[in-house]
């Protein structure tokens, strides 16, 4: 049960397992004093003793100042030297906002954010607590959520300039965290195209150290996460605290160790690529930032994100529905086919067992490579003369379903759409710019462009009428500029982006509620809880070799959840690392995620097309337990050359297993794997071996993995729980 109690001056979120709990001080200031596992009560002194000189008992400001209390949601300009969470430019010139407690409601539920992603849950309790600026009369309401089923808090800020004068946030966090000590690791998850979300852990030092991205989106390169695990934790076990950011722009997350080793930890926008004219009346709401708790390890938090996006934010048609086995046509033929080459490719799909057919990139304009047509999505005739209903009209006569790819936020300069509208495209007047895989973003700042995006992309599933889209995106911001927008505000271009983009998802999903839209971004380029809001999965990775796979899946899963990631096998040899691996560890791989194939089945032996049978229906028939069971990372293919990891249902009565050895070593005895989350005293059988072994055994002991010679060799084996 979630609730919030307040005694006093103090405020106590809590549930079965964590609490969360903030305090007003003697001068209004609104501090912070733990979150971590569920408490009774707490009295405050003790951390605030601990952070300050030891006998400043009141706390006053006069005696300590700002420099010292932990705070809920700390300024600039008042004496606070840390990094702040609001820096606002004040009509005098003055960045002060001296915000001070004024009121606080406690309420059922969880409520939405306006024009932007957030979780929900009836039974969650909420805590408002209005802060203000006496002098400037700026407000800021803070919103805490503590979720019954969820060990996760989620928290925003919305700040209204009740002024007579303009304002301008220049630094507006979703999330501040102090903590009393830096005994900490800090992870994040980085990387570039084709490695994304590799995993990065090392100690906490005095100063600063984080992520954060400027080109427009999440980013192949990092993601809106981070993560502190203390020096002890694994895995398995000990303390973590994970923090991840429910938008899909330009991010700052950030940990800093100050004097006394208090840690601070920052997540929200980028707000050295920000700032917002805030006129007298108007009011600003930052994206959602999440915080879950974990005693349970890396894996503990990791299930506890999964748990979260599944129950509160993923869009509820998609949780629990079955997710098509996919076959994409981008690795079979690229930007060269006709209709009766995808016909072909599906129909052979079709034969296997294959549930969903998806034209990628090519199909538009005249666009035979990635030079042009983005923006002009009427159907290039010469490659489908009877456009896109007829293709679409004998794919499902194969009785498949069909889908198609989209990039519905680009324009090629070589397109009519930019010739007729050169200002609708992201630009700085005057100068030449550059172009990024030969293409240019719209500026979804804009109403007309989002009309028109929604427009095309409405268009083209009522001529297709595909149940699935791929919403693609390949390019980051530069030359940023818009002209829609007054000089003074061309710095709120890249959030009024991605609200814009927000705002045509919005709209579609609605307008279109049984067709599956899929998120893509050059792969896994803005794979992060804002998109999924919106987007029940997400292509991972353009990488599809299944060795790279095992480290971007395993990155990924440190907040996102496997039901979302979008996995597949491709051909041999790999198209982005050349290697060759076994079929059977592209499919052990593949089913870590939302699976599909990315080849084309026509190019396959007899022994690969009866293998691709069976791997289709058991993908379908193991996907409860792969797509909504718990997910036990065993081990890391960045600490070792074997990957493994368990789903483990929720009744704890089935359980799929994958391990894989990247590099074949003579000489080498099978390793003994410690399994997670069965139960001990349960009997289970491994379906492939016929050998049945006690939870206890599998867990404490370890399940053989006698993999064959070769690199990239693979087990995936199916436990069912028995009777005696
Ligand atoms: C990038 C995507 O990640 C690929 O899967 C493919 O759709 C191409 N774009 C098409 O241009």
């Amino acid at each position: 049960m979630a609730e919030i109690i307040r005694e006093g001056n103090l405020f106590h979120l809590r549930n079965e397992r964590i609490s969360y709990i903030l305090r007003v001080m003697p001068e209004n200031a609104l501090a912070h004093i733990y979150f971590g596992r569920r408490l009774n009560r707490l009295n405050p002194d003790p951390v605030l003793r601990s952070v300050g000189s030891g006998d400043t008992y009141n706390f006053t400001l006069q005696e300590c100042g700002l420099d010292r209390l932990p705070q809920e949601y700390p300024s600039f300009g008042l004496g606070d030297q840390r990094e702040g969470a609001l820096r606002v430019e004040n009509a005098d010139g003055s960045e002060a906002a001296d915000l001070r407690f004024v009121s606080a409601v406690i309420e059922k539920g969880k409520p939405a954010l306006e024009g932007l992603p957030a979780t929900f849950g009836e039974n969650a309790q909420t805590l408002r607590v209005l802060l203000k600026d006496q002098q400037s009369n700026l407000q800021a309401e803070l919103l805490y959520t503590v979720f019954d089923d969820c060990d996760a808090i989620a928290r925003s800020v919305k700040l209204t300039n009740g002024s007579l004068a303009d304002l301008r946030v220049t630094c507006a966090m979703s999330l501040c965290l102090d903590l009393p000590d830096d005994r900490w690791d800090l992870i994040t998850l980085s990387g570039s195209w084709a490695r994304e979300r590799s995993v990065y852990r090392r100690p906490l030092t005095p100063g600063h150290q984080g992520v954060s991205t400027r080109c427009g989106a999440s980013s192949l390169q990092q993601s809106p996460f981070l993560a502190l695990a203390r020096r002890e934790t694994t895995e398995d076990a000990g303390e973590a605290v994970g923090a991840a950011l429910v938008y899909s722009g330009n991010f700052t997350a950030d940990a800093a160790v100050y004097q006394n080793s208090a840690a601070r930890l920052l997540l929200g926008l980028n707000d050295r690529e920000f700032s917002w004219l805030l006129s007298s009346g108007e009011s600003f709401q930052t994206p959602e930032a999440v915080l879950v708790y974990s005693t349970e390890g890396l894996g503990g938090m990791s299930r506890a994100f999964h748990s979260l996006w599944e129950k509160h934010l993923l869009p509820r048609k998609w949780v629990g529905a079955h997710r098509p086995v996919l076959l994409n046509s981008w690795e079979a033929a690229y930007f060269d086919f006709d209709e009766e080459k995808l016909v072909s490719i599906a129909q052979s799909a079709a034969e296997a067992g294959v549930e969903l057919f998806v034209m990628d990139d090519g199909w538009f304009g005249h666009r035979n490579d990635d030079t042009t047509s983005l923006g002009d999505w009427q159907v290039d005739k010469t490659k489908l003369p009877g456009g896109l209903g007829r293709l679409a009209d004998r794919v499902r006569a194969l009785g498949l379903k069909f889908g198609l790819w989209m990039e519905p936020e680009m324009v090629s300069p070589d397109s009519d759409l930019y010739r007729a509208h050169p200002d609708w495209a992201i630009h700085i007047p005057g100068r030449a710019g550059i172009t990024s895989r030969h293409q240019l973003t719209l500026d979804m700042s804009r109403k007309d462009v989002q009309d028109f995006v929604v427009q095309s992309v409405s268009d083209t599933l009522k001529a297709s009428r595909a149940v699935y889209l791929k919403w693609d995106m390949n390019r980051n911001f530069s030359n940023i500029g818009s002209s829609a927008l007054p000089p003074e505000q061309q710095r709120e271009l890249p959030h009024r982006y991605i609200l814009g983009l927000y705002s045509v998802m919005e709209r579609l999903v609605k307008a279109f509620p049984d067709v599956l839209f899929e998120g893509c971004s050059s792969g896994g380029g803005r794979f992060d809880p804002g998109m999924l809001y919106y987007v029940p999965q997400f292509w991972c990775s353009d990488n599809t070799d299944a060795l790279s796979r095992c480290q971007i899946q395993y990155g990924t899963t440190f907040f996102l959840p496997p039901s979302a990631m979008g996995s597949h096998v491709s051909a041999v040899p790999n198209h982005q690392t050349g290697r060759v691996t076994p079929i059977e560890t592209r499919f052990a791989v593949a089913l870590g995620g939302c699976f599909g194939y990315e080849l084309d089945p026509r190019k396959l032996t007899e022994d690969e097309r009866s293998a691709m049978v069976a791997q289709v229906k058991y993908a379908q028939d193991t996907e409860e337990t792969r797509a909504r069971g718990s997910l036990y990372r065993l081990l890391s293919p960045f600490e070792c050359n074997d990957t493994a990891w368990i789903s483990v249902s929720g009744d704890q009565a089935e359980a799929v297993f994958t391990f894989v050895r990247a590099q074949t070593l003579a000489n080498r005895a099978p390793a003994l794997v410690k399994l997670r989350g069965l139960k001990a005293d349960a009997k289970y059988r491994v379906e492939e071996t016929g050998e049945t072994y006690f939870g206890d055994e599998l867990m404490y002991s370890g399940l053989l993995c006698p993999v064959k010679q070769g690199d990239a060799a693979s087990l995936l084996y199916t436990l069912k729980a028995v009777e005696e």
